[in-house]
């Protein structure tokens, strides 16, 4: 497991934990570097020594080339999922080389290493939905009251494996997620190993270190509770995405790893019925919190950011019918504003009683 201490590595390993596999988890605490202390991963990894008795932790950066070879080697692990990454859009123009060297060069080294040590060994890649770029912008929509949404049938159920990822702006982190993305197909179609991209729309839980750029309804609950302003980026604050549990992200990496195929790629989020809008997200939030959201608009979206994404999750259902969304977006809001008032303590408890 790579990234085991971000978001969803700590879940998935978690998971795979809790039903008896070893896990070995690859982690530098990068997130640290790149969002600062409130990106600090350490609370996670206490959390996964503490939880799971037989984890054992590598510091290992994957840009280590040699390092990863030998640990990869050392391991041989049954199954590869790489989740560490440079995970934001919006910091990878500013760390240009730092991004395409975790995302692109990282995730190459780690899939030399699985075709050297253990080419038989299911591998994960996530990916995301910005290796789309701007074009699911191009398709025609509808304004709703409190979203936007879409106009043309053919997107009913969302963006499906088929569109096209090329010709179109995706910000360096998309490029970089892009070559990725190629890559790991390429592993899976050219060497025929079982690999999979999963193109994540936004995968949250009550465990993620949400920061302004990125994890943003993990972030936006904490705005709340702390009563901080959160700023909306345009698009009237209507902007859609689809939001999946990290636990239903780790049970479909299980069902794929226990069924691998070969050079895979699913869009892998909560689909429509687990969308929401940024003005809806606020709305729902401040009903569980009673604390109204304090906001800024922004009159400039973020450059190439979604208008209205959510996934098609049809493919993922017909290639595995055992998996199916466990947790509704109600379920997931509470789940983290409980786990924010846990977290920030006295603080939140404070801003819940001025909000009366
Ligand atoms: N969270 C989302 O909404 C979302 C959406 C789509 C795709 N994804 C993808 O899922 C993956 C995981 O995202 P996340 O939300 O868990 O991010 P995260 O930042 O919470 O986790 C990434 C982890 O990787 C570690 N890491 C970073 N660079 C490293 C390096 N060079 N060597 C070793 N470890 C390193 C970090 O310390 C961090 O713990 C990423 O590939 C991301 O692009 C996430």
């Amino acid at each position: 497991m790579t990234g085991s201490c971000g978001l969803i590595g700590s879940e998935v390993s978690l998971h795979l934990g809790r039903q008896g596999y070893q896990v070995f988890g690859i982690d530098n605490n990068e997130r640290a570097v790149f969002f600062g202390p409130e990106g600090d991963t350490r609370r996670s990894l206490q959390r996964l020594r503490s939880e799971l008795p037989g984890y054992s932790h590598y510091s290992v950066d994957i840009r280590d080339r040699t390092g990863i070879l030998k640990l990869v080697a050392e391991v041989k692990p049954d199954a590869i999922v790489h989740t560490a990454a440079q995970p934001s859009h919006d910091k990878a123009a500013s760390i240009p080389f730092d991004d395409f060297d975790v995302n692109a060069v990282g995730t190459l080294n780690m899939l030399e290493a699985a075709r050297r040590a253990c080419p038989e060994s299911p591998f994960v890649q996530m990916s995301t939905n910005k290796v789309y770029g701007d074009l699911p912008n191009t398709i025609r929509l509808k304004e709703l009251e409190t979203r936007w949404d879409y106009e043309d049938p053919q997107y009913e159920h969302g963006i499906p494996e088929t569109f096209s990822i090329d010709n179109s702006k995706h910000s360096i982190f998309g490029a970089s997620k892009v070559a990725a993305d190629v890559m790991t197909q390429e592993y899976g179609r050219y060497f025929n190993m079982p690999t999979c991209c999963l193109r994540g729309g936004c995968l949250t839980g009550p465990n993620h270190s949400g920061v302004e750029l990125h994890g943003f309804l993990s972030y936006l609950v904490r705005c709340n509770v702390e009563q901080r302003e959160y700023r909306v980026y345009g698009y009237k604050g209507k902007q859609v995405r689809d939001n999946i549990h990290s636990e239903d992200v780790a049970r479909f990496i299980v069902a794929f790893c226990e069924k691998p195929r070969c050079g895979e790629v699913y869009n892998i989020g909560g689909g429509k019925e687990n969308s929401c809008s940024i003005l809806e997200a606020f709305a729902s939030v401040e009903e569980l919190t009673g604390i109204p959201q304090k906001y800024t608009y922004v009159d400039q979206n973020r450059i190439g950011d979604h208008i209205c994404y959510y996934s098609d999750l049809r493919k993922m259902k017909e290639h595995f019918p055992g998996w199916g969304i466990t947790r509704t977006l109600q379920d997931v809001y509470r789940e983290i504003v409980e786990s924010w008032h846990e977290r920030l303590g006295p603080r939140s408890r404070a801003a819940v009683d001025v909000a009366g």
